[in-house]
């Protein structure tokens, strides 16, 4: 677990961390932009405890503290039954550093749950409430020789900041769990004195040949001199601007622009905009900030991406991970991207209930992967201090993303909270001040018309309940006169209570079918913009219906691990792309001595499929068109019920036209299963703040993962790592398949293994390397789709 390491003595560790500090030139942190390339994150030596009196002062003696790696969570965790108690309460993170003085410096934090203060040399600099925006520190007083950074994280419930409430119950009177910590990066860096503090690029008329970048460019300090602006695209300048500034803002245009590529979900083209700063001839600041040039418009008649109708497909996702809570680093929350778009073929992502880290945002803009983004909350307003706290994040929020081509829309509005109109018309407000390009709307648990006046819901957006259990699914009608968009349905409120592996077959196949129906019905009506379903991976929460402390509302589990509704996200893509064959049903004879019966699904963009038992014909699956008109690619139907006693192999071959596609083949022997132990990366970085997931399983002799193996997996890590997890997994509550992470300790080249025993399937391991230096691509995506014939 992160926090776990052997403890140093004091002394141990002012000595390793010595070696660590500065040098930075010029660096570009502020509200829009991640730190430039110069700023040293401080991903290690910290060191970390309770509150305790006396923790921000300069001598406090540190024998008691732990050292640990950011990104970190003040208390272990477990994939399931989390205590909020465990991390309600004052916690303290001191950071030793050396540093020239003279030299202006800032701290920046990227997300600390849930409210800091910032000390420098036991004095405090800063303080920052809520636990989803960045913010910034100058360090003044850097002193020659040791320094102590000493951030006190307060995680309590009680605090009255969106979306915690002080006179309620506690964290359960929301659904979802916040557990405390720095857990998001956070850098240190030389700064200049005079510098950028924001750029905002926005990409104007961007479907004529005219289209020009609007740029707004803010200083901290007033300035004479001029401001100039390049525009590149695959390494080349397309354009340039320039614009002479007396003060601290400056706002032109660059224009010439019509030979961009534009940015697409299918071909996300992003530029780079390089903006300097110079007095005469003396470079004051510069700093690169990313755009892309898209044209998103929702109407009444749909959703259109640069003229082009796009139905939006997606999930929303939370930002909660088994063991860590948030703080897992930036690979990881990449990763969750890379699911969304590559493996479920979701064209948009809503991140409920607040902002999401910003790797996850970068990887939305490359991967091409649209987002509604919105401010922290759950279903009630607080007071005044409460909803003056949620307009700052209104600000926070656009300031820091605004530059991201993938977000479409900001979530001005509490999630299904009924504030007031006056309320909602000034966050809306404020996020159209600061960002006119972007229509501003609030998820919403009714569509009557009083719930949805208001000049700041440009899009009706409906969490669409209205099909509740044991029901016929349905959604409601779009409203006229108002672009309409389904943000949320399904979840567990449709159907089963949970959906885990080790639920029945039924409950599985039913959330599938359930995503598959909703989809096809948003799909048979232009008025539907999209649909983006309750909701990507299951999260931890103690509101209705959760269980143990986990909701299993997700289509993949905590651990990203697909479940059968997934398959139906899987299925959604060209076949040229990625031919897909993935069966709703378990192929196990041990709960069903009979097989999965009939009818008998099969998620599949093939036009046809062809069944084999035991490589012998066993007649065409039949298509479920009629039963889902609309979706691009329907699923399959097929009797598979088998002779009690046997236990054949199932082969499915995929056929698009005449060409066989893609075969599959599942194994009714589980004497035949393994283990499995797959690492997402085959190599990261030796800086203590990366990592890799480990997803450990039983599959069957053909990969596919066994959920009924009942058991313990004991895991060992060796090589200078931490596990992220814990070192015994129980597949009997998880399913047959269960994840963990490694992060590499800081350090020179090195081997990682992680091996993994489970008493029937004997061992597996995984092997990770370790390089100090950027590190080389994941690998693909390996947990969905066919295998394509060679
Ligand atoms: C919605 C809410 C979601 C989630 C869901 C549960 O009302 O917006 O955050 O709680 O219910 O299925």
């Amino acid at each position: 677990m992160a926090g776990r390491q052997p403890r140093l003595s004091r002394r141990g560790f002012l000595a390793a961390s010595g070696a660590a500090l500065l040098g930075a030139a010029v660096a570009g942190s502020a509200g829009n932009a991640a730190p430039g390339p110069e700023a040293v994150r401080l991903g290690d030596f910290w060191l970390f405890g309770r509150y305790d009196d006396g923790c921000t002062e300069l001598g406090f003696d540190e024998l008691d503290l732990a050292p640990v790696q950011l990104p970190h969570c003040v208390t272990p965790l477990s994939w399931t039954g989390w205590d909020p108690a465990s991390w309600q309460d004052r916690w303290v993170y001191r950071r030793h550093f050396t540093a020239s003085p003279g030299e202006r410096r800032t701290a920046r934090f990227d997300g600390v749950m849930t409210d800091a203060e910032v000390h420098l040399n036991g004095r405090l600099v800063a303080t920052h409430h809520g636990g989803y925006l960045p913010f910034e520190v100058e360090l003044p007083d850097v002193v020659a020789g040791d320094n102590v950074l000493a951030v006190v994280v307060d995680g309590r419930w009680a605090l009255d900041v969106p979306p915690n409430l002080p006179r309620s119950p506690g964290p359960s009177v929301i659904d979802f769990y916040q557990p405390a910590g720095i857990y998001r990066p956070a850098t240190i860096a030389a700064v200049p004195r005079i510098r950028l503090t924001d750029v905002f690029a926005r990409p104007v008329d961007v479907l004529s040949p005219g289209r020009s970048l609007h740029l707004t460019c803010t200083l901290d300090a007033p300035v004479v001199g001029q401001v100039t602006a390049s525009v590149r695209q695959a390494g080349r300048e397309l354009a340039h601007g320039a614009a002479p500034v007396r003060g601290k803002t400056v706002e032109f245009d660059v224009t010439g622009l019509d030979a961009v590529r534009l940015w697409d979900v299918e071909d996300p083209a992003l530029c780079d905009v390089v903006v300097t700063v110079r007095s005469g001839l003396r470079v004051l600041d510069q700093r690169v900030v990313r755009t892309g040039f898209r044209d998103a418009r929702f109407t009444t008649e749909g959703f259109f991406l640069n003229g082009r109708r796009l139905k939006l497909f997606g999930l929303n996702r939370h930002q909660w991970y088994p063991f860590a809570g948030g703080a897992l680093p930036d690979r990881a929350q990449r990763r969750d991207a890379e699911i969304l778009r590559r493996e479920l073929n979701c064209t948009m992502v809503r991140c409920s209930h607040y902002p999401q880290s910003t790797a996850f945002l970068d990887a939305c803009d490359e991967l091409g992967l649209l987002v509604w983004e919105e401010i922290p909350g759950w279903g009630h307003i607080g007071d005044d201090a409460w909803q003056r706290q949620n307009l700052s994040d209104v600000a926070g929020m656009v300031i820091r993303d605004r530059n991201h081509p993938s977000i479409i829309v900001w979530g001005t509005r509490v999630n299904e909270a009924n504030g007031t109109t006056a309320m909602y018309g000034r966050t809306g407000t404020v996020a159209r001040r600061l960002d006119p390009s972007r229509p501003t709307s609030g998820a919403l648990a009714s569509t009557t018309a009083a719930h949805y006046a208001g000049a700041d819901i440009e899009i009706l957006a409906y969490n669409d309940y209205t099909a509740r259990r044991g029901a016929q699914f349905q959604l409601r009608p779009p409203r006229p006169g108002v672009p309409y968009l389904v943000t949320e349905t399904i979840g567990t409120l449709a159907g089963a209570r949970a959906y885990r592996r080790t639920d029945t077959p039924a409950a599985r196949e039913q959330q599938a079918e359930l995503h598959a129906k909703a989809h096809d019905l948003a799909a048979a009506d232009d008025r539907y913009c999209g649909l983006l379903a309750w909701c990507a991976f299951d999260y931890p929460s103690g509101w209705q219906r959760s269980l143990g402390g986990l909701k299993y509302a997700g289509v993949s589990d905590i651990f990203r691990i697909p479940k059968p509704a997934a398959a139906f996200y899987a299925s959604q893509v060209d076949p040229a792309v990625r031919p897909v064959i993935e069966p709703g049903f378990a192929w196990d004879f041990t709960a069903q001595p009979a097989g999965p019966g009939r009818p008998a699904t099969i998620w599949s963009n093939c036009d046809r499929l062809l069944l084999f038992l035991d490589n012998r014909p066993a007649g065409e699956a039949r298509s479920r068109r009629a039963d889902f008109p609309h979706l691009r690619y329907p699923p399959f139907a097929a009797d598979l019920t088998v002779q009690k006693g046997r236990r054949p192999q199932l082969r499915i071959d995929g056929y698009v036209g005449n060409h066989l596609v893609t075969s599959r083949q599942f194994s009714g022997d589980r004497s035949t299963d393994v283990l499995t132990c797959i690492p997402d990366d085959p190599e990261l970085k030796a800086d203590g703040t990366d990592a890799t997931r480990v997803v450990v399983a039983a599959r069957d002799q053909f990969g596919t993962i066994r959920a009924a193996t009942p058991g313990v997996v004991t895991l060992e890590l060796n090589g200078p790592a931490t596990l992220i997890g814990e070192t015994s997994l129980d597949f009997t509550a998880t399913g047959g398949a269960a994840a963990v992470w490694i992060r590499p300790s800081p350090g020179p080249q090195a081997t990682l293994t992680l091996t993994a025993n489970h008493n029937i399937l004997g061992t597996a391991t995984a092997t990770v390397h370790a390089k100090p230096g950027p590190a080389a691509k994941g690998n693909p995506p390996e947990e969905l789709g066919g295998h394509p014939v060679a």
